[in-house]
C-alpha cells in the first residue's frame, strides 16, 4: 500500500506512520513536509493509493493540495488531518461532500481514533494489505504457562495473521511437553481471545486464568518455577551459560544460608507465593549476581550480599500488585488505600528491620535494602537521597531493579528493549551507575 504523508509536524508524521505499519502488513510511506512538495511527489510518482494531508502548513497549505488533487480529478482517497475547524477553512468546493473519497479527520485523537478512521477508508479496508486481525487475540509470553497446568479459557496458537488454531481448550489441564512443543518451535507467545484477556485483567504480574491444579506435585510445582525464571532470565539477554552460573550461585548461596534457621524461615516464605513477588525477587538475583560477576565485584560477599537484597528486599510487601508499584507507576498506587500507601512508602525501612532482627553478619545489606528505591536524581524514598550519596551494591541493585521492574511492566516484550534501554541511559548516566550502565550495555545488548 502506498501511502503520501503530508504534515510539517513530525511528532504527528511519526504517530500516523506508527499507525499505517499497524493497520498494514506492507506499507510504503512517502513523508513531506507542505503541499507543494506534496504536488511535486504526486506529478513524479503518481502511482500512490491513499493521501493524508494537514491543514496548515509553512510553504503551502492543504488547501493547496487537495486543489490540485480536485481540479486534476485524482481519484486518490484524500483524508484532511487537521486541528483547524472545518467551517475556518476556505475550501474552494464542498469539503469533504463532493467526492466520496474526500475524509475530514480532526486531529488530537490518538492512535485507535486515527486507526478507525483510516480503516474507514473502504480503499483501505479492501486493500490486500489490510491487516484485520489485530483486536480479536490478545498475546501472552509462552515462559508463562510453565508455572500453571490448566487454563480457565481458550489458548491459541497463531498460523498466521488471520488464522489462530485452538491448542488448549478451556477448563483443561496441560503438562509441559504440551508447551514445550510450542517452545521448541521458537514462538515467543501464546494467545488468548481478547474478550477473555479483558475479563481476565491480564498481565504477567497476574495472570488468573491460569491456575494450579490440584494434581501438581510439589516436585514438579518447583521444576516449572525454575523453568519459568529461567525463561524470563533468557529473555532478558543473558546466555543460557549466564543463567546457568547465576542459578548455581545462588543455590549455592542458598544452601549455605538456609543454615541459618530464621533466614530459612524468611525464604520458606519468599518460596511460598509463587507470584510476582517470587518472580521478581529470584529474576533480581540472577541478574544481580550476573552482573556482580561482570563488573569485577566478585567477591563471595559482594555476591552473597546482592542476592540477599534481591531475595529479601521486599519481603515485608505481602500484596504482589502492591509490590508491581514502581516509580514509573506511582500514581497506580491511587487504587489503594491510605494504610496500603503507607505500607509501600515504607516498606524498605521495614523490610531492613525484619532483616536486621535475623542477627546476621552481612555488613552494608540493609543499607542496599533500604535505598532500593531511592533514585540518581534525589526523587526516590525514603531518605530522597542522590547518586553521590547511594553506594556502589546499592547503584547496582537500583539500576538491576529498575531493569526487572520495566520488563515486567512490558510483560517482556522484546519490542521494548530499545525503549527500556533508552529509559535506562536517560537516568542512570552518573555517580557510579554510570559504570552499571556500561557493563550493562555490553552484555545485554
Ligand atoms: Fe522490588
Ligand atoms: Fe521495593
Amino acid at each position: 500500500m502506498k501511502v503520501l504523508l503530508v504534515d510539517d509536524d513530525e511528532a504527528i508524521r511519526q504517530l500516523v506512520v506508527i499507525t499505517l505499519e499497524n493497520i498494514f502488513t506492507d506499507v510504503d510511506i512517502t513523508e513531506c513536509v507542505n503541499a507543494k512538495e506534496a504536488i511535486c511527489i504526486l506529478e513524479s510518482d503518481p502511482y500512490q493509493e491513499l493521501i493524508i494531508c494537514d491543514y496548515q502548513m509553512p510553504g503551502g497549505n492543504g488547501t493547496l493540495l487537495l486543489n490540485h488533487v480536485h481540479e486534476n480529478e485524482i481519484e486518490i482517497p484524500f483524508i484532511l488531518h487537521t486541528s483547524t475547524w472545518k467551517e475556518d477553512i476556505d475550501f474552494s468546493f464542498p469539503f469533504p461532500e463532493s467526492k466520496p473519497h474526500y475524509y475530514f479527520l480532526e486531529k488530537g485523537g490518538d492512535y485507535l481514533i486515527i486507526k478507525q478512521a483510516i480503516s474507514d477508508v473502504p480503499a483501505v479496508s479492501k486493500s490486500k494489505y489490510y491487516k484485520d486481525f489485530s483486536d480479536d487475540y490478545a498475546r501472552i509470553r509462552i515462559f508463562y504457562f510453565w508455572r500453571f497446568n490448566k487454563s480457565l479459557c481458550d489458548i491459541y496458537v497463531r498460523i498466521n495473521e488471520k488464522k489462530y488454531v485452538k491448542i488448549i481448550n478451556k477448563d483443561d489441564t496441560y503438562s509441559p511437553a504440551d508447551i514445550e512443543k510450542y517452545a521448541n518451535r521458537n514462538l515467543e507467545y501464546l494467545y488468548i481471545k481478547k474478550e477473555d484477556y479483558e475479563e481476565f485483567s491480564t498481565s504477567i504480574g497476574n495472570q488468573p486464568f491460569l491456575q494450579y491444579d490440584e494434581s501438581i506435585e510439589t516436585a514438579e510445582k518447583v521444576d516449572r518455577n525454575i523453568r519459568l525464571i529461567q525463561q524470563m532470565a533468557l529473555s532478558t539477554g543473558l546466555s543460557p551459560t549466564a543463567v546457568k552460573m547465576a542459578e548455581d550461585t545462588i543455590e549455592d548461596i542458598k544452601g549455605e544460608i538456609e543454615g541459618i534457621k530464621t533466614i530459612k524461615n524468611l525464604l520458606d516464605l519468599l518460596e511460598d507465593q509463587q507470584n510476582y513477588l517470587y518472580d521478581h525477587a529470584t529474576l533480581m538475583s540472577y541478574l544481580c549476581s550476573f552482573m556482580c560477576e561482570k563488573l569485577g565485584w566478585n567477591t563471595r560477599r559482594s555476591r552473597e550480599k546482592v542476592v540477599l537484597a534481591a531475595l529479601f528486599h521486599d519481603i515485608s510487601l505481602r500484596d504482589p500488585e502492591l509490590a508491581s508499584v514502581f516509580y514509573r507507576t506511582e500514581e497506580r498506587l491511587d487504587m489503594f488505600n491510605e494504610t496500603q500507601k503507607k505500607l509501600y512508602y515504607g516498606h524498605p525501612q521495614l523490610s531492613c528491620e525484619l532483616i536486621h532482627a535475623l542477627e546476621i553478619d552481612y555488613p552494608g545489606l540493609e543499607k542496599i535494602i533500604l535505598q532500593h528505591h531511592e533514585r540518581p536524581d534525589g526523587s526516590g524514598f525514603p531518605r530522597k537521597i542522590d547518586s553521590k550519596s547511594i553506594g556502589t551494591l546499592a547503584s547496582l541493585f537500583i539500576f538491576i531493579h529498575e531493569y526487572v521492574s520495566l520488563m515486567f511492566h512490558f510483560d517482556f516484550d522484546p519490542d521494548k528493549d530499545e525503549l527500556i534501554l533508552e529509559e535506562l541511559e536517560n537516568t542512570y548516566s552518573y555517580g557510579h551507575f554510570a559504570k552499571v550502565l556500561e557493563v550493562f550495555k555490553k552484555n545485554f545488548t
